[in-house]
């Protein structure tokens, strides 16, 4: 299962290296503390580079040093740039972290943002990438219910496409695929009904979309959200376990395009949101975080009163299953996420 991994060419591991710049886009001048924030950010991304190279092609190990740099980089924002932690550009890179780290799990320090937070983005972009992974498993969770129905019936799967009853389960499949991209896309409009969509996440599914299940979609050749009218039409998708939207537009029933790009409202943030020292958590680590930069003068004065950010762990764990990274599509997440695709393609 691994073995796509394993044998990264040295081309895919140079365009993932070109990744450390991958950063969260916000201006070191924003920042509470700007000169911490630069010289967290540059730490990072020189580790980021020496962590690839001594992958030594092993796009596994590639897909690792991603997922603890974008950690890390989380972690710049929470020492030295709380203040922006509730904006459009941090609520992207949190949705590229996800996009690029298979293993990436909910809580996320400060995303999504709460409601009516300061300094927050005009688009609850948060919201709409938490909608989006929890159709993603609730359409794995309707697509299991299908296997599990056929593993029942005949006691093992070989290859979907050859049973008899294989018309019934592409229609099965479909109804699954189809409520997921709907309640995945919907909530572009839905959320942010006056931003373009794109710019609020419209063209997310096709990087979340779960198209690795084992020999489901192979018996779903030519599925299309194009398609999707007429199965949408007949399908109560909250009967088949996606509960947590409402809406579900079909391909030719959306309403209008909203057309505002993305932009902050609501004043600023004036201490760290967390308070000063910030824990969290991934499957690999743990991180504790001092906040910096509010009280400038008192930060100056005290040379010694500066921003940790230690993982616990410094080790990750393998992924034990390649479902997550190759279910990785190219979408509206740019070059980033092609990168990780070339490595999950392999
Ligand atoms: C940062 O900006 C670049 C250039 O506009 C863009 O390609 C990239 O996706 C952005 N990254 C994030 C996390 O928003
Ligand atoms: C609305 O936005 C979607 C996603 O960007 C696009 O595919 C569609 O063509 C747009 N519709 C109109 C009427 O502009």
């Amino acid at each position: 299962m691994l073995s796509k991994f394993l044998f990264a060419s040295a081309a895919t591991v140079a365009a993932l290296s070109g990744l450390a710049n991958a950063q969260t886009n916000i201006t070191e001048n924003d920042c509470a503390s700007s000169s911490e924030y630069s010289r967290c950010n540059r730490d990072v991304a020189d580790k980021w580079s020496s962590c690839v190279r001594n992958c030594n092609g092993n796009g596994n190990c590639v897909v690792d040093c991603g997922c603890e740099s974008h950690q890390k980089y989380i972690n710049c924002m929470a020492e030295s740039c709380w203040n922006q932690v509730y904006s459009c550009k941090y609520q992207l890179f949190v949705q590229q972290y996800f996009a690029i780290c298979p293993s990436a799990q909910e809580p996320i320090p400060f995303w999504p943002p709460p409601d009516n937070a300061p300094n927050r983005c005009s688009c609850d972009l948060g919201k709409v990438t938490q909608t989006t992974l929890s159709s993603r498993n609730q359409q794995v969770k309707c697509m299991r219910a299908v296997t599990d129905k056929l593993t029942g019936d005949i006691g093992n799967i070989p290859d979907l496409s050859k049973l008899n009853d294989g018309l019934d389960i592409a229609n099965r499949a479909s109804d699954c695929a189809c409520c997921g991209a709907s309640a995945s896309i919907s909530a572009s409009w839905d959320i942010c009904p006056h931003t373009e969509p794109t710019l609020a996440g419209a063209d997310m599914w096709g990087v979340f979309f779960p198209s690795d299940l084992p020999n489901l979609y192979t018996s779903l050749p030519n599925w299309a959200w194009s398609s999707c009218d007429a199965t949408l039409q007949d399908t109560n998708c909250k009967d088949l376990g996606f509960t947590d939207t409402d809406k579900f537009y079909k391909p030719g029933d959306f309403p209008n395009n909203g057309t505002s790009t993305l932009y902050e409202v609501g004043g600023t943030v004036s201490a760290p949101p967390s308070g000063t020292v910030l824990t969290w958590s991934q499957a690999s680590a743990t991180y504790t975080v001092t906040a910096t930069g509010y009280d400038r003068k008192a930060v100056a004065s005290q040379s010694e009163y500066r921003a940790t950010a230690t993982g616990s762990d410094e080790t990750f764990p393998v992924q034990t299953s390649d479902s997550g990274a190759a279910a990785l599509r190219t979408g509206g997440l740019g070059a980033v996420v092609a990168g990780i695709v070339a490595v999950a393609m392999l």
